[in-house]
């Protein structure tokens, strides 16, 4: 690890540290917010993975050495992990020994230790879900960061963190075999109620040129999970009406590009972290753009007027890109 590393390590583990107290400290209605850190030269850039923890089966462990060779490439702030963290049914508890064997054994590139920012996926609600959300953690790989709801602002980007399994009701009317944690989080209306109204206050509150939602649900997808219903409904005319610029997820196994008809909204799905090629495709009425139905992996590089994002396979061949741009405001 460079000088450089460790010591943007540091700095944000202080600052994660001082955050968590503050949230001890207040109990508030608000968002809780991390401040990141931006290059000299005013740029972000980072990965994102989604539905990956698998002991390193399921090409985890391929799909793991390519990020380490991409984030070198891009010289990487950090990475984004939209959930289903650990499979099939989360952690048990903080000393489940699959967080060493699905996350610090198996994303040990030099490149990737950096500040991960996780949210929970309805794999990760199936076990001990406050493991994931603990400190414990922290202990044993101070790369890792796992909230439900919480916003990382910088001054080019503020992202929006959401989470997406409660709003989903057949896992709270059908569970089937599955047992979800929902601790500190039922009843289900009012928590949505809440995390909603958190939301677009803080979607108007905070002014980075771009705004990017990430959460583990599917908003568009062509793939097996299809669309999420409940955050069509409940969570989109949220995104639309504050101007948000991308939606980013996981839970289907796959990677794509889906474009609002009737928004600027992109839908991107980051969700090829391990076990994947599922075989379903179903279009729905959005613009499709891209679909990868394999393991993979997404980049994003932004600065205050400019986005490139590019889709990656497990050897690392860039499968598709897609630049957005966007003019600064003129203050008089
Ligand atoms: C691993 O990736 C290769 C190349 O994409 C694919 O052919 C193979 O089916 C994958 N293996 C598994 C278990 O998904």
């Amino acid at each position: 690890m460079g000088g450089l590393g460790l010591g943007l390590g540091f700095l944000q583990y202080v600052i994660v540290v001082l955050v968590l107290m503050r949230v001890f400290l207040l109990s508030c209605g608000e968002l809780q917010r991390i401040d990141g850190k931006m290059n000299n030269d005013g740029s972000l850039s980072f990965l994102v993975l989604g539905d990956w923890g698998r002991n390193g089966d399921y090409n985890q462990s391929q799909v793991a050495y390519q990020m380490g060779r991409i984030g070198e490439e891009l010289d990487i702030d950090f990475v984004i992990s939209t959930g289903d963290n650990f499979y099939e049914n989360g952690l048990q508890g903080v000393d489940d020994k699959q967080f060493q064997y699905s996350f610090t054994d198996i994303y040990t590139a030099k490149s990737l230790q950096k500040q991960w920012f996780s949210v929970l996926g309805n794999h990760d609600y199936r076990g001990d879900v406050l493991a994931q959300l603990s400190p414990v953690l922290r202990e044993l790989d101070n790369r890792w960061l796992c909230m439900r709801s919480f916003i990382v602002n910088s001054e080019i980007v503020n992202f929006f963190f959401v989470d997406t399994t409660p709003f989903v009701k057949k896992y709270w009317t059908k569970p089937g075999d599955d047992h979800y944690d929902w601790r500190e989080v039922a009843p289900r209306d009012e928590y949505i109620e809440n995390l909603l109204k958190e939301l677009d206050f803080a979607l108007k509150k905070y002014m980075a040129p771009w705004k990017i939602v990430v959460g583990h649900h599917t908003m568009r997808s062509v793939s097996q999970h299809g669309d999420t219903v409940e955050l069509l409904d409940e969570l989109l005319p949220i995104l639309k009406a504050n101007n948000v610029d991308l939606y980013i997820n996981g839970h289907d196994h796959c990677l794509e590009h889906i474009s609002s008809i009737d928004s600027p909204i992109q839908y991107f799905t980051s969700g090829g972290g391990s076990k994947a090629w599922r075989g379903d495709y179903t279009p729905n009425a959005d613009k499709q753009r891209f679909f990868y139905d394999g393991q993979g992996f997404m980049s994003l590089q932004m600065t205050s007027t400019s986005a490139k994002i590019v889709f990656y396979d497990i050897s690392g061949t860039s499968l598709y890109e897609w630049s957005m741009s966007k003019q600064l405001p003129i203050f008089m």
